[in-house]
């Protein structure tokens, strides 16, 4: 490619993170407590958010300048109405070396029984489930509307039957909620085909009340696995990716950890985000954003690569691996902005 898109740290842009819908029909206490997502919070109406239309003249820039692979996200992505239909128009983006871009989903599963099939055949190629607990009463709590296990186990299964394979679960582990649940995931998942993550409870927006002593580190819920069941590293995956994963060494399948707190993985990080009203974030944790929508209303494609390349370029964003400074200095916690609006 005649000039690449790389920041200032030669991170080469990559990924798409794009949030489809800024609600969710959970209030996980990690992500939207309940105490602000009241019934009054100020989502964003109908006509702020991009229509698939924008949103696919939006992606497609995106490939032009390197993309290869778009996450849809939310809040929860399959609340936003005719999802499969959006996933249709990306499916059918080619990058300019003329292979398709690949088009994931990340969801809470709660939905997903009635629209795997349908997301499958629009030519989703991956998706990812999030699951914090096996208990009934704990994932409850952590959900904190009473949303039963078995619903979104059903999901899982419904997505697997659909060929929605290999599956992704993440499991976020917050040490007063959830930390016996580790085992119990791991357990299930084993021999099943479904690739368990574990993601270490980060200080994202919306997590108010985050502290360094409620995080169970990567290590420690590795060491938990390894001491029931043998683990043997597994090569192959991207630098970029955010998991470090590992295979059981009975045959048992894939185990991964996303360790965003006690090791950074930002020095990789290709990874841009778009909310559902068209704000690109340079970073999870960026509190500046730039209104995309704008520059797409206005029509002019040629400025919509302008934007988005400039900005990216002057791209200096790496808060996990700044975190640690930052708290030192005193600072409580950073990030402003919602998890929600950002898809995570
Ligand atoms: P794959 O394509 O399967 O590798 O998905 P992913 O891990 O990139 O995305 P997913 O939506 O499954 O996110 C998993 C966890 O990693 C969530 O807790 C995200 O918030 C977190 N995460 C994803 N990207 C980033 C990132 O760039 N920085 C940080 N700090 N966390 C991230
Ligand atoms: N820490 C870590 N992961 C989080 N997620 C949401 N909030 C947090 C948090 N505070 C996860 C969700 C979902 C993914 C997109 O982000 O569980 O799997
Ligand atoms: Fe909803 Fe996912 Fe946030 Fe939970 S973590 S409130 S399911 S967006
Ligand atoms: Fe990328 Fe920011 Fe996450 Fe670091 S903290 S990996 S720069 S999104």
């Amino acid at each position: 490619v005649a000039d690449a898109c790389v920041d200032t740290f030669q991170r080469p842009l990559k990924d798409l993170r794009l949030s489809v819908i800024d609600q969710c029909n959970f209030r996980c206490t990690y992500c939207m407590p309940k105490d602000v997502f009241t019934r009054d919070y100020p989502f964003l109406r109908a006509a702020e958010r991009l229509s698939f239309e924008e949103m696919v003249a939006l992606s497609k820039t995106f490939v032009a300048l390197g993309v290869e692979k778009i996450r849809i996200t939310g809040g929860e992505p399959l609340l936003r109405r005719d999802l499969p239909r959006l996933v249709e128009a990306l499916a059918r983006l080619e990058t300019p070396a003329g292979r398709p871009v690949e088009i994931a989903l990340t969801t809470n599963g709660t939905l997903l029984a009635a629209q795997a099939r349908a997301l499958k055949d629009a030519g989703l190629a991956r998706a990812t489930v999030s699951l914090d607990a096996l208990d009934d009463a704990v994932f409850r709590a952590m959900n904190d509307v009473g949303f039963p296990v078995s619903a979104v186990l059903d999901g899982i299964e419904a997505a697997t039957a659909a060929g929605l394979a290999p599956l992704k679960v993440n499991a976020v582990i917050k040490k007063s909620a959830n930390a016996d649940q580790v085992l119990p995931l791991a357990r299930h998942f084993r021999h099943t085909g479904v690739h368990l993550r574990f993601i270490e409870y980060m200080d994202v927006g919306g997590a108010d009340g985050w502290m360094r002593d409620e995080v169970v580190s990567a290590a420690e819920m590795r060491a938990q696995i390894a001491h029931e069941f043998a683990l043997l590293p597994r090569d192959g995956d991207r630098a970029s990716d955010t998991a470090d994963t590992f295979r059981y060494a009975d045959g048992g399948g894939d185990v991964g950890f996303i360790a965003s707190v006690s090791a950074p993985f930002c020095g990789d990080c290709t990874r841009a985000r778009v909310s559902a009203d068209g704000k690109l974030f340079l970073c999870l944790f960026g509190t500046r954003s730039l209104d995309l929508r704008a520059v797409l209303r206005s029509g002019d494609a040629g400025a919509l690569e302008r934007t988005i390349r400039t900005a990216w370029r002057a791209r200096a964003d790496r808060y996990s691996a700044d975190r640690g400074a930052l708290l030192a200095r005193g600072a409580r916690r950073y990030p402003v902005v919602r998890m929600s609006l950002v898809g995570g």
